[in-house]
């Protein structure tokens, strides 16, 4: 900053990094332009499929929607179509490596980044806990399958009262939660394995997405083909098709709405498409078709999904950890290896999408401390293993910690909430870019400006409404403590607010996980 005017105090919250320094900041990072659009769509996939479907869509429809959840899946999908678009836009105007916390610098400045920052926390990090929630319910089932059964005590969060059943399903007793040791285990376990350095690479996650859609379609034909020659037990799960509104949020076309800010969850993932716009051959045309590809696919298998565990079980009886297992045992004990089958395929999915999301993690906390508003020690590349090993550390024992003590559907929501807030900023970014910086070559226009990044704000804006207040409090604090810090520490050690020009900024070695 020298020889320039200190900025006032909106002009500093406010300062921005240009788009050219970022570039040069990733500079050492010259990516090969090797991702087509099928590549960019399978990318899309392997961090969608995971907790959403296999465990949320059955809170989601025991609690709220009933059967019309299939529904609640139209409504995310369309709000992640709009955020989608917007996320399209901003990659191919900004063409570096990082997230929305990147795009937020260097459009609207420090303070949104900051902020960008604390929302991706709860889209990564407190998502990871999420999807290990729903990790320990298929493990524990298929656990149970094989004889071994864990203390309920220790499957189960802080203080949940769990009932306790015999084999015969009656209840015999209750017990209380206290720390859910599968889950926190899984992620201590893959938490060592980014320290080490392994993540995904594009053939594996081929692999996992694979194993992923295959667990999927063989649910909906399999549970397809019964519900077609049991019609008689099956049609009456579908009456009534969306069950009458029994209060705030319950069932009504308030509680579809309130599923669908649940079930969003389930999309979560796709904007790491945009984050591959530096490696895509032609940006341009592949981004949205990567973007909008992969959500068109996923809704399609989601709400087919959705129909056939809701006609082959009662909506009420899908409240537990692994739904689709439930729903495949209604097939009868003939096909008890094929809903071991499943439980294996969901394991296998929701654990790649741990691991994607704490690498997610990681890379943000280490641009941030690079940026210097997080403590260096983020940013500490281990020698031998050349990942950031301490922020993998934190961020493993924060996961680990928020999926032991806390249950599924409080980490859910929060997180939804959080990543439906960063996603609003994504599409106020769009809009803000447009005006302030028009001569900006796009390679990919959102269609109808203004009207879809309004839309997409409205609609997130709309479903984070839904949900309940003492999460929306809970929210606001996690906010305003944000803002504390950031006034507290932020502020004050940013680089860019020291004049410091952050060089040879690449990511640390560990491919970006595709
Ligand atoms: N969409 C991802 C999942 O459902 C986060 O697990």
């Amino acid at each position: 900053m020298a020889g320039q005017a200190k900025p006032g105090f909106l002009g500093r919250i406010m300062l921005r990094k240009s788009v050219d320094q970022v570039q040069a900041e990733y500079a050492g990072g010259e990516l090969k332009k090797t991702l087509g659009p099928v590549n960019l769509v399978l990318l899309g996939i392997g961090c969608i499929i995971g907790a959403g479907i296999f465990v949320r869509t059955g809170n989601a429809a025991a609690l709220h929607a009933g059967p019309a959840v299939i529904l609640s899946f139209v409504i995310a999908g369309l709000v992640c179509a709009f955020a989608g678009l917007c996320y399209a836009e901003l990659a191919s105007a900004l063409p570096v490596s990082g997230s929305a916390y990147t795009y937020s610098y260097t459009t609207m400045g420090e303070f949104a980044a900051w902020i960008m920052g604390a929302l991706l926390l709860l889209e990564y990090g407190l998502a990871a806990s999420v999807v290990a929630v729903g990790w320990s319910g298929y493990v524990v089932s298929l656990l149970k399958d094989f004889g071994v059964v864990i203390d309920p005590a220790m499957t189960a969060p802080f203080g949940h009262v769990i009932e306790l059943k015999d084999a015969a399903g009656v209840v015999t007793g209750t017990t209380t939660g206290f720390f859910n040791v599968p889950a926190a285990a899984v992620t201590l376990a893959l938490t060592l394995l980014l320290t080490i350095g392994v993540s995904e690479s594009a053939n594996f996650n081929n692999i996992i997405v694979a194993i992923k859609t295959t667990t999927i379609i063989s649910v909906i034909a399999v549970g397809g083909y019964y519900v077609l020659t049991h019609m008689e037990q099956s049609l009456p799960n579908w009456q009534p098709f969306i069950p009458e509104n029994e209060g705030p949020g319950k069932f009504g076309f308030e509680g579809v709405a309130r599923a669908a800010s649940i079930v969003f969850f389930a999309y979560i993932g796709f904007e790491a498409v945009s984050t591959a716009g530096q490696e895509a051959k032609n940006p341009k045309r592949d981004m949205p078709i990567g973007i909008i590809g992969s959500l068109v696919i996923c809704t399609i298998l989601y709400m087919l999904v959705a129909t056939v565990l809701t006609l082959m079980v009662n909506y009420k009886e899908l409240n537990v950890p692994d739904p689709v297992a439930v729903a495949v045992n209604a097939l009868g004990p003939q096909w008890a290896p094929f809903a071991m089958m499943v439980k294996i395929g969901a394991i296998t999915g929701l654990t790649s999408v741990i691991l994607v999301l704490m690498y997610g993690q990681t890379r943000i906390f280490y641009t941030m401390s690079r940026d210097g508003l997080l403590p260096g020690v983020f940013a500490t590349v281990h020698k031998k293993f050349k990942t950031p090993w301490v922020n993998t550390l934190i961020v493993g024992v924060i996961v680990a910690g928020a999926a032991g003590f806390f249950d599924i559907n409080t980490l859910g929501d929060l997180t939804s909430v959080g990543t439906l807030a960063a996603f609003a900023v994504v599409c106020l970014t769009v809009i803000f870019l447009r005006q302030t910086r028009p001569d900006l070559e796009r390679g990919f226009k959102v269609p109808f400006y203004p009207v879809l990044p309004a839309l997409g704000i409205v609609s997130c804006i709309w479903l984070i409404t839904t949900v309940e207040l003492h999460l929306l409090v809970f929210f606001g604090w996690f906010i305003a403590a944000a803002i504390v810090l950031y006034f507290l520490y932020g502020m004050h050690n940013s680089k860019l607010g020291k004049g410091v020009v952050v060089r040879g900024h690449e990511p640390p070695p560990g491919e970006l996980p595709h």
